[in-house]
């Protein structure tokens, strides 16, 4: 049983996972606080009650208490000045909560503590969630106004979490921007507070709602993971104090926002994750990808199809016999799905109007995309949509129809963004109508993929009806219409863009297939986004497309072969103009198709290993794992200075087995992992941008 009560100790739980414990306790006394015990390795049973001492505390003076330490919800009130993960604001402006236990619920796999702050009437739940086969603990809490009056709350996190005692703090997350999310960074945490945060009503493409705090590398160390399944605004917190303790505390909302809780209303946050591993950040990784497949992702055993995607090749130049031009192309390379992207609705021919009337542009379909996507079928490709439903250009009939039905406050301007507003998709008039025609998009073309699309920030983000809990509600009516649709069509498959990279979390993932990634496809500059990517997220979910060279954006040149070679790392898709691609490049790349399709389930859903280097600067390469096969994608973008070349080391294999490559050589995994394989890739001479995929299967 995974969540059981330590024995000898009263009001206090081990939650048990596979390899981890996470023991807390109920301190009862004036108030309530729920503290957090121990986070590591899993110990023998009897040992549990060893693991259940106070934090260690100091001498109370007239300016600290020992207790203020270690709170699985520390609340803004009574004797505490750290970070708080719940601050409430009651009538009259009182602003100290104080919570008294009740009771605690417990199931196989979760548990309820329910707490309760008498004077004012707000019950708080402490929910926790285990499971038998992964090492990562949910946990969320629900905030009820059982008074008559209003509750103001001005933070309502998950929780918190405790990071054990270490030497240094280090952490890894990832930061970045429009083309260039996800990029890894690392350091150390400095005393005081340190705020990841997104205040753009998405995730963003700024930062994502995970920490990683260890004295740990790639291969090695302890790491403590803590991630937040959101998609809306949101804020990671870690304090460390001067006292040495390290928190972290993850929450939807930013910093300014608040929220009413009126009487008889409850509040629900999101699931924050807590995660332990050994092993290093790769470790932690390859945890969180099997998280993912187990628990998040509705399709994991799926294998996701190749696609091609029309939004580099004509923009907005979308016309029936182009898309037909371009997807017997894409089917002679041995493409799976066809989508046709943005432009084929309403007045669209640019981005200055359209958004909101999604019927096919009577000009350029004066008969629907009827024709188109059974064109499609008959050369045996799904058929694929790009839509953009919380969006409207002010020019467009919606738009004139509705100006209320977006984001606003009525005395103040509305700011545009790529010429467009923000529906209010928290209004239950903009939903019924967003999964209006969704649902008939979907149903008239028999449509197997939605890529759902969300191209700018939330301005000026006023709703008469609920205020600031717009930043909450928008965010779960996209999770409704998403679940809905996928209710109602079970075929459906759906990926989530956010003008690339701005909206990908656990969140999102609950409801979607797989995420575009970044619009940036310059393969080399995509290398450190997808690493980056691939620290919480597993290749499945991961798009990315080939597109032409000279890239549209960067300007690079990079090889065909490359440029495939970055694609294949996650789920293959084409996104160049195939019109203009050589016989030769068109057969080259119907080869690597093939080559892809044929080692596909290892890389979607193997187990991953970063092997070494820098991704697009230094020589690097990456390696999947399933079952009996290997496969490694090596890339050198560079002709690198003359030394000796490096060797590539593979990782997890079973030293005693031996591994045989494609052309009969075999060697022993002990080899391949200590002493390694020479890569002609890597080798000093030969240009730059040269890359390799490798397969070995295991004899
Ligand atoms: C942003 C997306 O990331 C692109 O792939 C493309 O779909 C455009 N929007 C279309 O407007």
């Amino acid at each position: 049983m995974p969540l059981i009560p330590v024995s000898g100790r009263d009001h206090t739980w081990a939650a048990l996972t596979p390899a981890t414990a996470y023991v807390f306790g109920v301190e009862t006394g004036e108030e309530t606080r729920v503290v957090q015990r121990y986070w590591g390795p899993r110990p023998p049973v009897a040992a549990l009650c060893q693991l259940t001492g106070l934090p260690p505390g100091g001498i109370t003076t007239g300016f600290l208490d020992p207790a203020d330490a270690g709170e699985l919800l520390p609340v803004d009130g009574g004797r505490r000045w750290g970070v708080p993960s719940l601050q409430a604001v009651y009538p009259g402006g009182v602003r100290s909560v104080e919570l008294h236990f009740e009771e605690a619920v417990r199931g196989e796999n979760e548990l309820d503590l329910v707490l309760r702050d008498h004077d004012y009437g707000l019950r708080v739940g402490l929910h926790m969630r285990v499971f038998d086969d992964c090492d990562v603990i949910e946990r969320w809490v629900s905030l009820t106004n059982e008074s008559g009056q209003a509750v103001r709350l001005r933070r309502a996190d998950s929780g918190s979490w405790v990071i054990p005692e270490q030497a240094g703090f280090r952490y890894t997350g990832v930061a970045g921007g429009w083309a260039r999310e996800t990029h890894p960074h690392h350091g150390e945490l400095p005393i005081g507070e340190t705020t990841f945060t997104s205040r753009t009503g998405t995730t963003s493409h700024k930062a994502n709602p995970w920490i990683m705090i260890g004295d740990a590398t790639e291969t090695t160390g302890r790491v403590w993971s803590v991630a937040l399944a959101w998609s809306g605004s949101w804020r990671l917190t870690a304090q460390r104090r001067p006292e040495g303790d390290v928190t972290v505390s993850a929450g939807f909302g930013h910093e300014g926002l608040s929220w009413p809780l009126a009487p008889g209303a409850t509040l629900r946050t999101p699931p924050a994750l807590g995660l332990h591993t050994d092993g290093g950040h790769g470790a932690a990784s390859r945890a969180w990808h099997d998280y993912a497949r187990r628990h998040v992702l509705p399709t994991p055993a799926e294998e996701r199809p190749v696609l091609y995607n029309s939004w580099e090749a004509t923009w907005f130049d979308v016309t029936e016999e182009g898309q037909l031009d371009l997807a017997r192309r894409a089917a002679a390379l041995g493409v799976e799905l066809f989508v046709v992207d943005d432009g084929w609705f309403g007045r669209r021919t640019d981005d200055t109007r359209g958004l909101g009337d999604w019927w096919p542009d009577p000009d350029r379909f004066p008969r629907g995309l009827g024709r188109l996507f059974a064109g499609v079928r008959e050369l045996g490709m799904l058929a694929g949509l790009w839509v953009e439903p919380e969006m409207v250009n002010p020019d467009s009939d919606l738009y004139r129809k509705h100006p209320d039905w977006v984001l606003h406050y009525p005395e103040r301007r509305r700011d545009t963004m790529r010429n467009q507003l923000v529906l209010n998709f928290a209004r239950d008039d903009v939903r019924a109508w967003a999964l209006g025609w969704l649902d008939h998009l979907v149903r008239e073309y028999d449509l197997a993929y939605l890529k759902w699309d969300m191209n700018r920030s939330f301005s000026q983000a006023g709703w008469a009806e609920g205020g600031d809990l717009l930043w909450i509600e928008h965010t779960r009516g996209v999770y409704a219409i998403m679940d809905e649709l996928r209710r109602r069509h079970p075929r459906l498959r759906i990926e989530s863009c956010s003008g690339g990279g701005g909206r990908i979390d656990f969140g999102v993932l609950r409801r979607t297939d797989q995420v575009w990634t970044s619009d940036n496809t310059d393969a080399r500059d995509r290398q450190p986004i997808q690493q980056g990517f691939s620290y919480l997220y597993p290749a499945s979910a991961m798009s990315c497309w080939v597109t032409d060279s000279p890239n549209p954006i960067t300007g690079r040149e990079v090889p065909l072969r490359y440029r495939f070679h970055v694609a294949m790392a996650g789920t293959l898709g084409i996104g160049g103009d195939l019109t203009r691609w050589s016989a030769e490049e068109l057969e080259e790349a119907r080869r690597l198709v093939a080559g892809y399709k044929a080692v596909r389930p290892v890389i979607q859903h193997g187990v991953l290993h970063r092997l070494d280097g820098t991704p697009g600067s230094t020589a690097s390469a990456v390696q999947y794992t399933l079952g009996d096969r290997v496969v490694v994608l090596a890339y050198n973008p560079y002709t690198p200075d003359r030394r000796p070349p490096r060797r590539l080391r593979l990782a997890g294999l079973d030293p005693d087995a031996v591994y045989e490559d494609a052309d009969g050589a075999r060697l022993h995994g002990a080899t391949l992992m200590h002493h390694g394989l020479v890569l002609p890739t890597w080798h000093h001479a030969g240009g730059d941008y040269r890359s390799e995929m490798v397969v070995l299967r295991r004899t």
